[in-house]
């Protein structure tokens, strides 16, 4: 994974938006949050197929918020993370509960924000562009069914007002979405 970088893909990289949270005249970031909620509303309204909806989300994430380079799901596979839907360079497929920043926030239940990838313990490198790093559980009526991970190639891009405002959207998007039974963990 850690040679997975290329010419053609950090060309593509570069033409997106890499620039600060908020560009020089650019929307706020409680702006953007509104328009994601507004965004996702519609994508969900007459639609709650899993594989849609999730899909749609990542790709709603990749293309509205600035600075990223990765945004997508591992979902609950066993004991395993397995590789979803996500927008960004080909990743690992597969990560085992406990493992890297995505098996840690899927162990705990609980977000990890991860300021500096370099400095975590176990950090799985997929793409050597990010720099930092949020991960959160993605649950269905209190049951996991994997984790939502987005990257950055900005140091200490992620904070606790995207962690809040991601966790909303999380929410609204699992209330509209059917989740088939073999995804999520069994009952505690
Ligand atoms: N960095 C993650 C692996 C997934 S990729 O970043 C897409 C981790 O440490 O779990």
């Amino acid at each position: 994974m850690q040679n997975m970088s290329d010419k053609a893909s950090k060309a593509a990289t570069a033409t997106r938006d890499t620039g600060s949270m908020r560009p020089r005249g650019g929307p706020s970031k409680a702006a953007i949050y509104e328009a994601l909620r507004g965004e996702l509303g519609k994508l969900i309204t007459d639609q709650t197929d899993f594989l849609a909806n999730i899909s749609n989300f990542a790709a709603l994430l990749f293309s509205s918020l600035p600075n990223l380079n990765w945004a997508g799901f591992y979902l609950l596979r066993g004991s395993d993370l397995v590789l979803g839907p996500f927008q960004g360079k080909p990743a690992c497929s597969c990560i085992a509960m406990g493992d890297g920043v995505c098996g840690t926030a899927a162990l705990q239940r609980a977000a990890v924000l991860v300021p500096n990838v370099h400095a975590f313990p176990g950090h799985i490198v997929c793409d050597e562009a990010s720099q930092s790093e949020m991960v959160l559980p993605v649950f269905k009526d209190n049951r996991l069914i994997g984790v939502l991970d987005l990257d950055s190639p900005q140091l200490g891009r992620f904070d606790d007002t995207d962690r809040e405002q991601i966790e909303a959207l999380l929410r609204m998007l699992m209330e509209g979405t059917e989740v088939p039974e073999f995804r999520l963990a069994p009952p505690d």
